[in-house]
């Protein structure tokens, strides 16, 4: 597995609601506890992790910017966002960084509004419905991912 690797993974609004917001969707673990689960994960996998959360779109797009250059992969739930934030969408694809969008609870079992993300298409690939599991999993298949790149331009 690639070491010296750095993801940034980003939570949206309202994910620091975790463990108060519709415990019956998002359970009881709160946000510090999704916070402690993914850098234990960065630390056994001897990979930097950077977890952030905002509410504010521009706060997001700003991360986002701050990837380029300076991180290998992106992990990235946008909350609600996902539904309607073609500036976050535009931001993903101006970074040419991978990323993985997440979502906490399956969005295709929830109300019409949140069948669509507008942001995904800017993304390698979706992972939903799975809890937190699904951050560690998008870690993973960056991780692959990218020691797979490094190797191609070694070769
Ligand atoms: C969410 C799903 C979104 O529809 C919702 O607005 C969220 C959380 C999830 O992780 O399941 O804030 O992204």
């Amino acid at each position: 597995m690639a070491e010296n690797l750095k993801i940034m993974v980003i939570n949206g609004p309202n994910l620091n609601m975790l463990g108060i917001r519709e415990p019956e969707v998002y359970g009881n673990h709160t946000y510090a506890d999704l916070e402690a689960y993914i850098e234990e994960y960065g630390e056994k996998c001897s990979i930097e992790v950077a977890v952030l959360q905002s509410n504010s779109e521009g706060e997001l797009i700003d991360f986002i910017h701050h990837t380029l250059g300076n991180f290998d992969g992106i992990v990235i739930n946008p909350g609600a966002y996902t539904h309607y934030s073609y500036a976050i969408h535009d931001a993903l694809a101006s970074v040419e960084v991978p990323a993985v969008e997440v979502h906490l609870s399956n969005i295709h079992k929830r109300e019409e509004f949140r069948h669509t993300s507008v942001t995904a298409p800017a993304c390698v690939g979706q992972i939903t419905g799975l809890g937190f599991r699904g951050y560690l999993l998008a870690i993973d298949y960056l991780l692959e991912e990218v020691s797979s790149r490094d190797k191609e331009i070694e070769a």
